[in-house]
């Protein structure tokens, strides 16, 4: 992704200051951009669980680099299997519903457990790291290339027309390393010359929505409008919605998907106005031990301040103000769960399939 029309990643090192962790501050967006160093596992667990760096994808790939640091910082002794293996569990407990975090976490353990020297235990855990941030990368690449096509094939419906692309949250670059889940088919399509319009769910409390998905797609040049979270059933009961295009953080193998808060909504409203509804992801977000979304995925409860207050921009200072009365209690779940049934398509790095266990384990047999 270009900022400022520079290349960037989300999270990275740089080859001549290996112990150094860079990654993009996502609370200071859309009104600075700024580069944060991270130094410690402390460091990353912090900016997980401050939002500094949110979207399933991304967290993954910071724990990965977590757990590399734990390696670094941890004794040269007899200890030092029992401090890494402290960091593996506090950064899995950073967040709960995103089971890329654990996903990660899990991968480096058994790379770096294989180690028989100290040194070889650390380098395993720097290489591991850097091969899950290309993976991720590559991944979303490809959801962008299968994705293209449902576009292109939409697009087709209606020829010279734009097609109206309603997304929620923010599944972008943001969120992951690089390219975006939901947001890879949109810049595929406009890099390709197809006409494409989005629509951005603020998506509160956090406004991922008109806070970040905004931002980047005005770096990418992509048309797009944002709108208040309730206003999707509207747009699309007048046909101003061609397509939904979301991410996910967990999705089961029978095909549920957690999300953002309020994707539920709008697949009930898609489903009801025909709208084909699609979420993409990469394999990692996969849980293959759940079958049943809404009984068995934990949900993340937030700090009731995120919906009582908000954060913008008053002149030249970033304030956060308070909406509600003073002591009206509030309370802040952070994902919902969209049973397969109202999901039209995963799109994945290995291609499109229905969201149900047959299909999806036609895309992975090795999870049969
Ligand atoms: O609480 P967040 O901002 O981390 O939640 C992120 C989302 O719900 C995204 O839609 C999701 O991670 C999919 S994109 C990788």
């Amino acid at each position: 992704m270009r900022v400022n029309g520079r290349h960037y990643r989300t999270i990275w090192l740089e080859p001549r200051k290996k112990e150094t962790i860079f990654s993009i501050d996502q609370t200071r967006l859309p009104h600075a951009f700024v580069i944060e160093e991270l130094k410690t596992s402390a460091d990353i667990e912090s900016v997980i669980k401050n939002m500094h760096i949110r979207g399933a994808i991304v967290i993954g790939a910071a724990a990965a680099y977590g757990m590399y640091l734990a390696t670094l910082e941890a004794p040269a002794n007899e200890h030092f299997d029992a401090y890494v293996l402290e960091a593996a569990n506090r950064l899995k407990a950073t967040r709960p519903t995103a089971v890329n975090l654990a996903w990660a976490v899990e991968r480096q353990w058994e790379k770096i457990s294989r180690g028989t020297t100290i040194d070889e235990k650390i380098s395993l855990a720097l290489s591991t790291a850097m091969a899950v941030a290309a993976r991720e990368e590559e991944a979303c690449r490809k959801i962008g290339e299968y994705g293209l096509e449902i576009v292109k094939q939409i697009g087709g419906e209606k020829p010279g027309k734009t097609v109206n692309i309603l997304t929620h949250c923010n599944a972008g670059w943001l969120a992951c390393v690089d390219h975006g889940t939901a947001t890879a088919p949109i810049y595929a399509a406009h890099d390709a010359g197809l006409k494409v319009h989005v629509w951005v769910d603020e998506t509160r409390p956090w406004n991922q929505g008109a806070r970040l998905t905004a931002w980047e797609l005005g770096q990418h040049q992509v048309p797009h409008t944002v709108i208040a979270d309730n206003t999707g059933g509207h747009l699309m009961q007048h046909g101003m919605v061609d397509l939904v295009m979301v991410g996910a953080d967990r999705v089961t193998r029978t095909g549920d998907v957690a999300n953002k808060i309020g994707t539920y909504l709008k697949a009930l409203a898609a489903q009801d106005n025909a709208v084909p509804f699609y979420v993409a992801f990469p394999s990692s977000t996969f849980d293959w031990n759940l079958r049943d979304g809404v009984a068995e995925i934990p949900i993340e409860e937030r700090d009731s301040g995120e919906v009582k207050k908000i954060q913008g921009k008053c002149g030249d200072e970033i304030k956060t103000v308070l909406l509600t009365p003073e002591d009206s209690p509030a309370v802040n779940y952070g994902f919902d769960v969209t049973p397969a049934r109202l999901v039209s398509g995963l799109i994945t790095e290995r291609g499109v399939c229905e969201a149900d266990e047959r299909s999806i384990l036609g895309l992975f047999p090795e999870h049969r």
